[in-house]
């Protein structure tokens, strides 16, 4: 995807973490400059390269709009800083609550303060919760069973009120599975504790750390394992350059999956990142682990009607030899 973004800033609120890694160096591919803004609790001051940065903790309201205020010639804010963990949201919801919503807030008071009119958000297939529809299309009700689902509704809810009320432009993008890394291998996924399925398997798979747990084989799925749609992180990213572009074109307002559409088991997972790596992956079946469904994966439809975005990176290969490529330089190993 290329759309010019000569001479313009976009501030991306969370820069420093996964996705806000791919977005930034989305941003500055395509000549634009992104600042990034993070309280680095989780982000990494390694993963800011295409641009400045600014040290801010959105829950402090009037260190907010001081950044906002140092960047408000910013042609779009991109947010996506939160707290992510499903379990420890169940454990802490007062904490999730706060940095997500609260945090939202006090975002989008500065950009009102501030005249600043385009927003894309990052929220996520956990907002729709347990639907045997599947695919998820965007019209499905949103019923999220964890509390990380529903801080993002509830964001979403913001967005749409800030729209009517005070004429924001804003974008929702549902993302599902983000996997894979920048082909380069610069940037990837670095979360700790990690406890997403690709690393931890790829962990596992060359033995720095003991076998893995399966959580689940008795789900009602061809291989008992339950069934996610991986979208590699550099489509995630383009898909906010075709966000971007659209603004541009006059779009004010939309929610969009961002998916492939394809469902992959965990089973099928480890499936290929024993081809990739040569490493088989060993494994305990686990029990199910609470909050987790069956099988989600979106109808990619709406993103392409809407905004003319379909996943080109997100082959299962592609994801793992990604992933892996960034893995290998991480843990340093051949
Ligand atoms: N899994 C295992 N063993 C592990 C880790 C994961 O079996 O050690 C399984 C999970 O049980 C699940 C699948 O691998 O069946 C995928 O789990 P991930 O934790 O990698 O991803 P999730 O689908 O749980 O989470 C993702 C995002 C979340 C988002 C959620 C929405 O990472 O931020 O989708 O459903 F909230």
């Amino acid at each position: 995807m290329t759309f010019d973004l000569t001479g313009k800033t976009v501030i991306v609120v969370g820069g420093a973490g996964y996705i806000g890694a791919h977005v930034c160096k989305a941003v500055a591919d395509n000549g634009g400059i992104p600042v990034t803004f993070d309280n680095f609790s989780s982000g990494h001051r390694h993963a800011v390269k295409w641009g400045p940065s600014e040290t801010v903790d959105l829950r402090d309201k009037a260190a907010t709009l001081d950044a906002f205020t140092k960047h408000k010639s910013a042609h779009a804010v991109v947010h996506l800083a939160s707290s992510i963990e499903v379990g420890i949201g169940e454990k802490d919801p007062a904490g999730f609550y706060e940095n997500n919503v609260v945090g939202a807030l006090n975002l989008l008071e500065a950009m009102r303060e501030l005249s600043l009119t385009n927003l894309i958000f990052s929220s996520t297939c956990a907002t729709y919760g347990e639907t045997d529809q599947m695919p998820l299309l965007e019209s499905q009700v949103q019923n999220p069973f964890s509390v990380y689902g529903k801080t993002k509704l509830a964001i979403e809810h913001m967005i749409q009120s800030y729209h009517k009320a005070y004429g924001l432009a804003y974008i929702t993008l549902r993302y599902f599975n983000a996997s894979g890394a920048d082909s380069s291998g610069l940037i990837g996924e670095e979360h700790d504790p990690e406890t997403h399925l690709i690393p931890i398997a790829l962990a596992a798979a060359v033995g720095l750390r003991g076998k893995m747990k399966i959580f689940g084989t008795d789900y009602d799925t061809p291989d008992g394992t339950c069934i996610r749609d991986y979208i590699h992180v550099s489509d995630i990213a383009s898909a906010h350059i075709y966000g971007l572009e659209a603004f541009a074109n006059g779009l004010t307002q939309t929610e969009v999956n961002i998916g492939t559409g394809k469902g992959v088991s965990n089973l099928e997972i480890l499936k290929m990142i024993e081809t990739v790596t040569g490493h088989a992956v060993a494994y305990d079946a686990a029990p199910r682990r609470d909050g987790d469904l069956t099988r989600l994966y979106a109808d990619p439809k709406r993103a392409k009607e809407v905004l003319g975005f379909t996943a080109e990176h997100s082959n299962l290969k592609n994801i793992i030899q990604t992933a892996w490529k960034f893995h290998q330089g991480v843990w340093n190993i051949k």
